[in-house]
């Protein structure tokens, strides 16, 4: 029989394997400064922000199952792993409009961010900056297009926009992104009215708000979270301001459910650079944008708060990429938690993804640092992807491709 030999325990050898750290004021930076995966931020999230915030960022339309479906078709990729090619250099890199940026991974637009987090799109952008990606301000933002381009001048930045009822009113919009330098227009096309979701309705965050005594209590609960909210600027859609109106009569000027594919062609023509169409969820509509010359699309279902039940954007995009990928960039968004999901819809032939949740739990759980942890981890992950499956830059990504699994 083989026995060990014995010795006495190497303690010190025991404890040089152990991370020594003092206990931290900052329990939440170090908290972030652990999390692994974009789950981990959502958790760190929760317990940060009242739940009616919470809800809104996380939930979707009626029974959620758009969303899960989005989720869960990641879960059924395949990837294709090629061995023994030198992958010690590996570029992540894509040219965007003939301009590089360093992931092929940009921000979706997102409303209310301050609501989030009381730094909001701002914060957001910095990150988006200092690593070269592009942000995209929503028309609903709470920071308006001439702050943003003044406090982070240097990001690329695109103006999210929906066709207003008055088109002059979309003008006034469309003319602060063109003074504040935003480089495209991305169209959302996805709400000619809105989508129906349940936990805002059982939060009361509605239009007009009903809050209930229940949620002012949760809310009460959080004090970080309404202190600074509270002592910083007002919650507004910062692209109104001096409008004087309601936010029945906003939300009522904002969306116009007669949009049509003319309008489309309206925005080109007042608009001398890029537009992307931003929703599109079927071929007909693709192939009727790609005849318009439109930029480029992005796939989506808006992450499931629109339409419920509606097509998968991942299953979509080989179909799309195939129809008129030659003649318009694809992009997609939805359910896009870690670079692998990223890294999947590239090899499916996406030129670029967009994330929306994975940056607002950054957001909620602690401002600029839990984004650029966002960033980080989906940085992580893509390039670890791209060294696994031996592709060194996102041509070879896109010819070693992915599948999904029946
Ligand atoms: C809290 C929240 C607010 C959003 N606001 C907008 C918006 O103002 N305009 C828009 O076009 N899309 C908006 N979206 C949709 C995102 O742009 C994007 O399509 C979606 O978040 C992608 O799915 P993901 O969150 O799973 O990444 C919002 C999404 C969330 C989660």
């Amino acid at each position: 029989m083989i026995k060990s030999k014995r010795q006495f325990p190497d303690l010190l050898h025991f404890a040089s394997l152990i991370e020594w750290k003092l206990p931290t004021l900052f329990r939440t930076r170090a908290k972030i400064a652990r999390a692994v995966t974009i789950d981990d931020l959502a958790k760190i999230a929760k317990r940060k922000v009242p739940k009616v915030v919470f809800d809104y960022v996380e939930g979707s339309a009626l029974d959620e199952v758009s969303y899960s479906r989005s989720r869960q078709v990641f879960n059924q990729v395949e990837f294709t792993a090629h061995t023994l090619r030198d992958v010690s250099k590996i570029d992540p890199t894509i040219e965007i409009f003939g301009k590089k940026v360093d992931l092929p991974i940009l921000f979706s637009p997102t409303g209310y961010t301050r609501f989030m987090h009381h730094v909001g799109e701002p914060a957001v952008a910095a990150v988006a900056q200092e690593n070269n990606m592009i942000y995209s301000l929503s028309t609903m933002g709470t920071t308006s297009p001439s702050e943003l381009a003044e406090q982070v001048p240097d990001v690329r930045r695109w103006f999210q926009l929906y066709v207003m009822q008055n088109r002059k009113d979309s003008m006034s919009v469309i003319q602060q992104a063109k003074d504040s330098g935003f480089e495209a227009l991305i169209l959302t096309v996805d709400t000619p009215v809105s989508g129906i979701r349940v936990r805002d309705i059982r939060n009361g965050l509605t239009i007009p708000p009903r809050i209930r005594l229940s949620t002012v209590f949760a809310i009460a609960m959080k004090p970080v979270w309404w202190l600074n909210l509270f002592t910083t600027k007002k919650l507004e859609f910062a692209a109104f301001r001096g409008w004087n109106k309601s936010l029945v009569e906003l939300a009522a000027a904002i969306f116009d459910p007669s949009t049509k594919f003319e309008d489309v062609k309206w925005l080109q023509s007042v608009w001398s650079g890029p537009v992307i169409v931003k929703g599109v969820q079927n071929l007909e509509d693709a192939k009727e944008l790609a005849k318009l010359g439109i930029a480029g699309i992005i796939l989506s279902n808006h992450g499931g708060r629109q339409l419920e039940k509606g097509p998968v954007p991942l299953e979509l995009l080989p179909l799309a990429v195939k129809e008129i990928g030659v003649d318009v960039d694809i992009y997609i968004d939805g359910g896009v938690m870690s670079g692998q999901d990223a890294y999947a819809a590239v090899a499916m032939g996406a030129k670029a993804v967009f994330v929306g949740r994975a940056y607002l739990y950054g957001i909620m759980a602690g401002g600029e640092r839990g984004v650029q942890k966002a960033v980080e981890i989906l940085k992580r992950d893509f390039i670890n992807t791209m060294a696994l499956t031996g592709a060194r830059n996102i041509t070879e990504v896109q010819k070693i491709g992915a599948k999904l699994r029946a």
